[in-house]
């Protein structure tokens, strides 16, 4: 198997190679037109192997990268292609929520998939998303790698900012065996929400270890509110996980002000990067795809 890493998500293409026995990893020559228009290029000998290519799709650049990537893979002659979209762009408009909208998580699974064998993604808003593709496509969590990292802190409590969170909660907190709860979130708008207590205050929060857990932090707005509620309430650490840590603006400076500590997983490039999906997503292709 051969790992090629689009320029999105280099380090974790190499990890993911690491994971799957120190599979060859490359990454393709590039250039752009000057027209803008990208260039590239693939090296190593791909004829008659499986090839993993690894890109995330945040930018509408980086899913224009992916596609002539898998292109370019089928015309080396690759015998199976394995697209691996760690955050998979546009995936929040997983619905039609008025007249004339598209359902944005479908139109980009149906290109994602269009040179793939089988499509690894992690933590989609939504894992409805999942029934858009036509080939194999499997959804690897963020929560272990997120686990292997808080099992090296204090945490007593797990939160989730709102209710869309619980079940992931839920799960972090069976596996490290803490109590959870969720609050109660109403969005104002994408830049704001309102974020208040569960009816009857939850458990004690007073000097409490608390990690706020949510999939994607974007403009910071619900972990910047959340951690403020929760300090008001004699919290005594505040540690903000996701899986996605795309910190839109200044939101990673404004989450650091409020909080301990910022964790995330390697599916996009950030500054709070500190655990690896790689071993998650690379078990589910040696379980799925054995050579
Ligand atoms: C909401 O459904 C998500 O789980 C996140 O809570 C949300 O997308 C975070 O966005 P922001 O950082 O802009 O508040």
């Amino acid at each position: 198997m051969h790992v090629i890493g689009g320029s999105a998500s280099t380090a974790l293409a190499e990890r993911i190679s690491r994971e799957l026995g120190n599979a060859p990893f490359g990454i393709p020559f590039t250039k752009r037109f000057p027209d803008g228009e990208l260039y590239l290029r693939v090296g190593g000998r791909l004829e008659g192997d499986d090839v993993v290519v690894v890109q995330s799709t945040r930018t509408d650049a980086d899913l224009i990268e992916l596609l002539l990537l898998e292109d370019a893979v089928r015309e080396a002659g690759a015998r199976r292609t394995f697209v691996v979209v760690p955050y998979l762009g546009y995936a929040r408009q997983d619905r039609r929520f008025f007249p004339g909208e598209p359902v944005s998580a479908r139109a980009l699974s149906r290109h994602v998939e269009l040179d793939a064998d089988a499509v690894v993604t992690v933590d989609l808003h939504s894992s409805q998303t999942l029934t858009h593709f036509r080939k194999p496509a499997f959804e690897a969590s963020g929560i272990p790698a997120l686990g292997r990292l808080l099992r090296e802190r204090p945490v007593d409590l797990l939160v989730s900012p709102d209710k869309g969170g619980i079940d992931r909660t839920k799960r972090m907190a069976q596996l490290l065996d803490r109590p959870w709860m969720a609050l109660d979130k109403r969005r104002i708008d994408s830049d704001h929400v309102e974020l208040s207590l569960p009816a009857g205050g939850g458990p004690s929060l007073a000097g409490k270890a608390v990690v706020l857990l949510d999939d994607v932090i974007t403009t910071g707005g619900t972990i910047v509110e959340a951690s403020r509620l929760l300090k008001r309430h004699g919290v005594g650490r505040v540690t903000a996980a996701c899986t996605h840590g795309l910190f839109l603006r200044d939101a990673f400076e404004r989450i650091k002000a409020v909080t301990d500590e910022i964790l995330s997983t390697d599916t996009l490039l950030n500054p709070a990067e500190k655990g690896s999906v790689a071993p998650d997503v690379a078990q589910i292709l040696l379980r799925e795809f054995p050579a």
